[in-house]
């Protein structure tokens, strides 16, 4: 049985049992179950519960033994000492995958430990694959089903979002929602007993609804199986490996109980297999978004335009020392340029159109800078230089964006302003059109971008460029 066969039950499941759902609002029993009814699940759901007759309306049981029909997926939420006990009847009545909350086990140390391998090693006799245990659980803003104890669906996009922390799987989809940033799939993975990157990664990669996966790690506990799944991933993976250090490297392993393992050997390995790294939650969805919205680069060589010099000159020091090219411009692109700018500045790259200019002169010089065959990606970057026109600068972008389908170039936008352009800016990420707030993660964007240029050509898959 494949990847996607086998973790089909636990991720469309046509009927959960909830064991430990709770008659008290205040346990994580309750909410689950509440997560799953309020999102208008379609399949059967069975509380089980000795002790309730029924919970939030619906008929509980004292036992998955005691449910009649077949279950799919069973999410567990009750205290470890009664999971081996509960996953053995799970087993009995062949129940096909399992979401474990519960904490408590390889987090913990070696009674932990032990207590995780023997309830792993039920699953396995059992035939059921296992996410956890110490997990989330998952939330699937596509289909609607939030198997999470958390309140609040992320808003739906096609960035899948694996996290081996819950909390900050939480404080991710809080800070995509702020960005306008859509996620395909939310799977808290917890201590990967079972079910771990490697699957994760093949399953996602067949996953129609995804086009990027970003993920939070914090150990890998096999290594040659996680690499083998990247390297045959036709879709960009970012990841965030924490535990870098000393003092993270000991606090993971209390938190999922991982070993974070050399921060070097880790590097080397992702960049073997193209791997994008990114050290801090906005650069996860800054490389995230710009993968999934815009086409990789053809070459390293950016054209950039600015409303005012040192934004311009910082994006160039940012791009070169990233190993991006700040190219010349070809003698075509700089006649085309000149009648369009005033006498004050002259046609070069970057190319400063000066604070007083309005939509035109900075739609119209992005449009020919992206048109000479010297540069492959844009970063239009602007200002809020008082007598800047931020709202007239974000409707050139969206323009140049648009028309430049055809040229399958990247557009990044870099808008420097504060709160004073924020509001503005919304109307960008609503469109998906990567901006940043800085020149360093603008550079750094576009060199996500080119690095997927180069898997792309490195793995012979479609040529240069991506479509998007
Ligand atoms: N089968 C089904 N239900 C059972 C049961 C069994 N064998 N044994 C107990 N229950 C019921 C209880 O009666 C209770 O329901 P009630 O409140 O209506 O009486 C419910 O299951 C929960 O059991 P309880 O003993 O009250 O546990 P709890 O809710 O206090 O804690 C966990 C259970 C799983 C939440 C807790 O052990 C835990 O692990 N918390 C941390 C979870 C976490 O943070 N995970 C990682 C996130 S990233």
């Amino acid at each position: 049985m494949g990847i996607v066969d086998e973790l089909r039950p636990i991720f469309s499941p046509k009927s959960i049992a909830v064991i430990g759902a709770s008659r008290s609002p205040t346990k994580l029993g309750f909410e689950v179950l509440q997560n799953i009814l309020v999102n208008g699940y379609k399949g059967k759901v069975y509380p089980i519960n000795p002790e309730a007759p029924e919970i939030l309306g619906v008929a509980a049981l004292p036992s998955v033994l005691a449910v009649k029909g077949d279950i799919d997926l069973a999410i567990i939420v009750v205290p470890a000492e009664f999971v081996p006990k509960v996953m053995t009847e799970c087993a009995k009545k062949k129940v096909k995958g399992a979401i474990i909350i519960t904490s408590g086990f390889a987090e913990i140390g070696e009674r932990g430990r032990q207590l995780e391998a023997e309830v792993l090693n039920i699953a396995r006799k059992g035939g059921m694959r296992v996410i956890g245990p110490n997990t989330l659980g998952y939330k699937d803003p596509i289909d609607n089903l939030d198997a999470a104890f958390v309140f609040g669906m992320p808003k739906p996009g096609e960035i899948a979002l694996v996290s081996q922390s819950g909390a900050l799987c939480v404080g991710m989809i809080y800070y995509a929602n702020g960005e306008h940033i859509g996620l395909s799939r939310v799977i808290s993975v917890g201590n990967k007993a079972d079910v771990d990157d490697a699957d994760l990664i093949d399953y996602l990669d067949r996953d129609d609804a995804t086009k990027v996966i970003a993920m939070y790690i914090e150990g890998i506990k096999d290594g040659k199986k996680f690499l083998e799944s990247a390297r045959r991933c036709k879709k960009p993976i970012v990841v965030i490996k924490a535990g870098r250090t000393a003092a993270g490297s000991a606090a993971a392993s209390t938190h999922t109980g991982s070993l974070s393992g050399s921060d070097v050997v880790y590097d080397s390995a992702f960049r073997q297999v193209h791997i994008q790294r990114a050290f801090e939650v906005g650069e996860l969805f800054d490389f995230a978004r710009a993968l999934a919205y815009q086409p990789c680069t053809r070459g390293n060589r950016v054209g950039i335009v600015s409303n005012g010099g040192g934004a311009g000159i910082m994006t160039a020091d940012w791009c070169e020392s990233l190993g991006l090219e700040v190219p010349d411009l070809a003698k075509k692109t700089r006649e085309a340029l000149e009648p369009h700018l005033p006498p004050i500045t002259t046609a070069r790259n970057p190319l400063d159109v000066t604070g007083d200019a309005r939509f035109h002169r900075y739609h119209v010089t992005g449009s020919i800078m992206l048109a000479d065959p010297n540069i492959d990606a844009l970063i239009m970057t602007c200002v809020h230089a008082g007598i800047a026109r931020p709202r007239e600068y974000v409707g050139a972008v969206i323009k140049l964006v648009e028309e430049n389908k055809r040229l399958r170039k990247p557009i990044v936008a870099c808008w420097v302003g504060g709160p004073e352009v924020d509001e503005v800016v919304q109307e960008l990420r609503v469109k998906n059109i990567p901006v940043y707030p800085s020149a360093m993660r603008a550079a750094r964007a576009v060199k996500c971008l080119y690095e997927e240029g180069r898997r792309l050509v490195g793995t012979g898959r479609g040529g240069h460029c991506r479509p998007v």
